[in-house]
């Protein structure tokens, strides 16, 4: 299966990706961990995405491109992935929709976790002081969630359009979000 899960920071999609990935047996993709990765390495990619980051901009959108298409020609993904953080506006949804094509691997389903903001802005705050990710500081996050309602929302009417899009409640315990998108995916791959 191909899924791909979609929501604001702090909407559970990193904590959900963890999940499914062993309940479809497939791996999860995660553009914000192959971005930390390049960071955490000090590669050249990696410098120039460390400041963009931490502002909670964007990183470019060829840097992407060029990072997914490289995660998507290995051989672990041909029995499908899991999607998360990409795309982020609308050049990189039909970016993704072209590479998907040309690789003859359509994407399922897109998955959005909806989260009341104050909960995220919660959620985040809660992270920052567990982890303390270079982003989870209130300016990065205030500027996180209006990037991503700015570029990212009209990414959640792309699927929409395209009949792709199941919204899912992203509020309550890990284990009942969990269920309610298995249950969404269902009767490809039941529960149990
Ligand atoms: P990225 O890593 O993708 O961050 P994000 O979208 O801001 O997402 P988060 O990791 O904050 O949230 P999440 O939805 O995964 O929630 P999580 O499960 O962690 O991107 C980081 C940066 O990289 C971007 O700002 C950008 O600069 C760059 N980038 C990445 N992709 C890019 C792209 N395509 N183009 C350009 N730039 C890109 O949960 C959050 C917290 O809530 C956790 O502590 C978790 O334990 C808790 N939680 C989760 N679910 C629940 C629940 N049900 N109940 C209670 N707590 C919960």
């Amino acid at each position: 299966m191909r899924l791909l899960l979609l929501g604001a920071p702090g909407s559970g999609k990193g904590t959900q990706a963890v999940r499914l990935k062993d309940h479809l047996q497939v791996p999860h993709i995660s553009t914000g961990d192959l971005l930390r990765a390049e960071v955490a390495a000090g590669s050249p990619l990696g410098l120039e995405a460390k400041e963009v980051m931490a502002r909670g901009e964007l990183v470019s959108d060829a840097i992407l491109l060029g990072m997914l298409e490289d995660r998507l020609s290995r051989e672990d993904v041909a029995g499908g992935f899991i999607l998360d953080g990409y795309p982020r506006n609308l050049a990189q949804a039909a970016a993704l929709d072209a590479l998907l094509t040309r690789i003859g691997q359509p994407m399922d389903h897109a998955v959005q976790l909806a989260v009341p903001v104050e909960m995220l802005v919660e959620r985040i705050a809660g992270r920052a002081q567990d982890e303390g990710r270079a982003d989870d500081n209130p300016e990065s996050v205030r500027k996180r969630l209006q990037v991503y309602e700015e570029q990212t929302a009209p990414v959640i009417e792309f699927y929409r359009e395209h009949g792709q899009l199941t919204v899912i409640d992203g509020v309550g315990g890990m284990d009942d979000v969990f269920a309610r998108v298995v249950s969404a995916l269902q009767p490809v791959h039941p529960v149990g």
